[in-house]
């Protein structure tokens, strides 16, 4: 089939399906899109206006489109859908495994095999599969041993075509890529994808590839932005010894173009739900292809991650006048309500655990299930303003960059005498934080 689809399902509603979905749907108007989810209250939070996931721009999409060519169903209740689809996203979460081989590193693909199955039972005639979840390389050929177990005489054809996006500016991505990338072995079946893309895209952003070389290229591409992470962060712990300071560093390299200035922000550590858990697929691809070499290389990399995420939590701890810690930012950056392994959950697991009392403030992500996620919450409180969180503390750990967190009026803060802001992102006003009498500490930065 090389006609464009007319016909789209995509099974999972999460970060990525909804955005992407509802994009396609506001620019392909004459293609119908249907979202399924086995979750059936995040699919009603879908329906409804509050959406269960933030993204500016995104409800104004939404409002836009759903009920005119995006639907959102129940898996239960959508399913038949799947015998009428041309195209199927899969597009649910490819976590680490937990338990069995490879635990800890190999990717857990339980979620889209199901999906697999659950086409091969449903699909009818000629269906194009699409890879939209991260995969570890040659996963394609697991999917394609499923679908061929299909008792309905179905064929398919198996397309690799991750998703670039980052949160926060998921709209902006989706609508202007840098890159659209389809991987895959059947031309018709890319050019009917392609057909999709080719709506708002121009075709010279459309790179296609062989389907393993498309499955490797997306890890290889969060490897490489966090590497920059942390790349940056290991600078950032040489100039609070040496009195350099970060930002400084960062903009004389980053001016040269063939190293850019983006992605060398130093932080408390890169958070997300997919830098880590991507790195750790490569690690075990390496690993298993006997590259260890290779994997070291990578594991550096996490390494670096987590040793940045315990030294700032231990400052922190050492600086606090009291037991009180004031923590603004719980998002693993701004404008997201996402904390999946956010800094802030290790830095608060690690305050915690060391005694300390933790009171927390973000205007995006909900207190109660952040702190659903911490093992010892007793001494977790969540404030709803930034000025009740500073009340009363002895330090203040700034983990995640909102933008009220650049001016914060540091002299009508009520902290504790001596207290000591710790930014963790490099963003808060110095100047204010001095003429307030209080301490200052800088990731990346010896002063003051
Ligand atoms: P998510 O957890 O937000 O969403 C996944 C959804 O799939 C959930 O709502 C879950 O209920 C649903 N689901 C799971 N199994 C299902 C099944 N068998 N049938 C129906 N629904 C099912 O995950 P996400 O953040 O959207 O990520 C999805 C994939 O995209 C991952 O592989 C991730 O690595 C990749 N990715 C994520 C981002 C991002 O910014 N979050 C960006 C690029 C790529
Ligand atoms: C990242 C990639 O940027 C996307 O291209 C990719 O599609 C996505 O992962 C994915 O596969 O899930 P995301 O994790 O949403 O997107 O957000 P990023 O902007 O990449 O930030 C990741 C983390 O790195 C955040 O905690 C952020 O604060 C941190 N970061 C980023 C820094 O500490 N410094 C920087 O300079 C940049």
């Amino acid at each position: 089939m090389n006609s464009r689809p007319k016909k789209i399902v995509c099974i999972g509603a999460g970060y990525v399906g909804g955005p992407t979905m509802a994009v396609i749907a506001a620019r392909c108007p004459d293609v119908q899109v249907m979202v399924l989810d086995l979750n059936a209250e995040r699919i009603a939070a879908w329906n409804s206006d509050n959406l269960p996931v933030f993204e500016p721009g995104l409800r104004e999409i939404v409002r836009q489109v759903r009920g005119r060519n995006l639907h959102f169903h129940p898996q239960a209740q959508g399913v038949s859908a799947l015998a009428e689809a041309d195209v199927v996203f899969i597009s649910v979460q490819t976590p680490t495994k937990t338990t069995g081989e490879g635990a800890g590193k190999a990717s857990d693909l339980q979620y889209v095999e199901a999906c697999a199955l659950l086409i091969a039972e449903h699909a009818r005639g000629h269906t194009i599969v699409v890879e939209k979840s991260t995969m570890p390389v040659r996963a394609a050929e697991r999917i394609q041993q499923i679908l061929s177990t299909t008792q309905a005489g179905s064929t398919f054809a198996v397309l690799s075509n991750p998703e670039f996006l980052a949160e926060g500016t998921a709209i902006r991505d989706l609508e202007h890529p840098d890159r659209v990338l389809i991987g895959g072995e059947d031309p018709a079946a890319v050019a009917a994808l392609k057909s999709i893309y080719a709506s708002w895209v121009s075709p010279e952003k459309i790179l296609t590839t062989g389907l393993w070389s498309a499955e490797l290229s997306k890890l290889a591409a969060n490897a490489f932005l966090a590497q920059r992470v942390s790349s940056i962060n290991s600078l950032s712990a040489l100039c609070e010894k040496t009195g350099a300071e970060v930002s400084e560093v960062a903009k004389v390299v980053g001016a040269d173009s063939r190293i850019g200035p983006k992605f060398l922000q130093a932080s408390v550590g890169f958070g997300g739900s997919c830098f880590q858990k991507d790195l750790l697929s490569l690690i075990y691809l390496c690993e298993h292809y006997a590259l260890p070499e290779v994997a070291a290389y990578w594991q550096g990399v996490v390494d670096i991650n987590e040793w940045q995420k315990r030294r700032f939590a231990e400052a922190v701890q050492q600086a606090s006048v009291n037991r009180r810690v004031a923590v603004l930012g719980l998002a693993f950056k701004k404008d997201t309500n996402d904390f999946r392994e956010s800094a802030s959950l290790s830095v608060c697991r690690r305050l915690l655990q060391s005694g300390l009392e933790v009171i927390a403030y973000d205007p995006r992500v909900d207190g109660q299930r952040f702190a659903a996620e911490l093992a010892s919450p007793s001494h977790f409180s969540i404030a709803t303003t930034a000025a009740q969180a500073l009340a009363g503390a002895g330090a203040v750990a700034v983990l995640t960059e909102w933008d009220e967190f650049r001016s914060i009026p540091w002299a009508t803060a009520k902290l504790s005498p001596g207290a000591v802001i710790c930014d963790g992102r490099n963003i808060v006003d110095r100047l204010a934080v001095q003429q307030a009498g209080y301490g200052l500490r800088v990731i990346g930065s010896a002063v003051p």
